[in-house]
């Protein structure tokens, strides 16, 4: 009796120093102690020459045995089992972990935020909507019927499938899409991707970010445009930014304008970011024309609206000093690891 208690302890010790530290190892470890011809079960077998006043005893200490064995088993398991060359033994806990860097927000995105932040303050929502699109909503709902000269001022890739598709080259299809709705007032920001078929450079890229925005109500006026965009730029560029709006064209806006604002680098005498003239264009604006308003059903006798348009990409080179468009895609995490604030 006594020997194979010291058998049992020296067992113990086997145990605790058996090296588990891959799924053969463990199915080895299984058959050596807990197999049907394992020790655990031999062991128990022993229990017929044990002398029965010490039965008792004894299977307690086998139970005990058995409950340690297993236990190993199953803690190596969750170990061993999962990774072959993790080892319970082989761990140095006391070893630094493995560095996970922490990543970054993309620029794009960024600024982006920021530019939503600020209109859902005014009261905007957030619209969506599609990027494979068709010709009415990408254009001639927006006043370019087909063969319109203007249709050049976006060079587009149309998907040869369907000669109605494309891939908008603007994100006004959503304001389209959510006139059509028939629900008025609409006070809406569209971000998302834009395409367009050009030679890929420093300065233009066959694909970029915008936001665009509406708003359609009874008695909105171009001073109401004036007013949201002049907030507008003073949250992203502070209180001392001043603005101009220059007469511009788009078809599906009239009156139509670029705004400016005040060089938020020099501050005025010129530099290179506003090429000396003290000024930088941030984006295009309009109210919205009434054949458009027409087009998605809405009166245009008793409705009116503002729209812009803004490339997310070009405030964000400003606002940076990024004189390269192709960073923006290229994915180098030295470039991208440098945007981790707010802007
Ligand atoms: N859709 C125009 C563009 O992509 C931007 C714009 C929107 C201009 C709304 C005026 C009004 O160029």
């Amino acid at each position: 009796m006594e020997a194979i208690l010291g058998q049992i302890e020296a067992y113990r010790k086997e145990i605790e120093a058996f090296e588990i530290g891959n799924a053969a190892q463990l199915e080895e470890y299984r058959i050596k102690y807990l197999g049907t011809k394992g020790i655990v079960k031999a062991l128990f077998g022993e229990m017929r020459n044990v002398p029965t006043e010490r039965k008792k005893e004894f299977g307690q200490v086998l139970n005990d045995f058995k409950q340690f064995a297993e236990g190993r088993y199953e803690s190596a398991r969750d170990t061993a089992g999962s990774s072959p060359a993790a080892s319970a033994s082989s761990i140095d806990l006391s070893l630094p972990g493995d560095p996970l860097p922490a990543g970054s927000r993309h620029p794009i995105s960024l600024v982006r935020n920021r530019i939503i932040g600020i209109f859902q303050r005014l009261g905007f929502a957030v619209a969506d909507g599609p990027e494979v699109e068709d010709d009415w909503h990408n254009f001639t709902a927006l006043n370019l019927p087909e063969n319109h000269p203007a249709r050049d001022m976006q060079d587009t890739f149309y998907i040869s499938q369907n000669p109605d598709w494309l891939l908008r080259t603007h994100t006004s299809n959503v304001q389209i899409r959510e006139m059509e709705k028939g629900k008025l007032p609409i006070r809406i920001i569209c971000p998302g991707r834009v395409y367009r078929n050009e030679t890929i450079s420093a300065r233009a890229h066959c694909f970029f970010h915008q936001v665009e925005g509406l708003y359609i109500d009874e008695h909105v006026s171009f001073a109401d445009l004036k007013q949201t965009l002049y907030f507008f730029v003073q949250e992203l560029y502070g209180k001392d930014v001043k603005v101009r709006f220059r007469p511009s064209y788009f078809p599906f806006t009239e009156p139509s304008a670029e705004m400016d604002v005040s060089c938020f680098i020099c501050g005025g005498p010129g530099c290179r970011v506003c090429k000396q003239t003290g000024w930088v264009e941030i984006l295009g604006c309009g109210m919205v024309h009434p054949t458009v308003l027409e087009n998605c059903g809405i009166d245009p006798a008793k409705y009116t609206g503002y729209a812009f348009g803004m490339g997310i990409e070009r405030i964000t080179m400003l606002q940076y000093g990024i004189n390269d468009l192709r960073l923006f895609s290229e994915n180098d995490v030295r470039f991208l690891r440098q945007f981790t604030g707010a802007v």
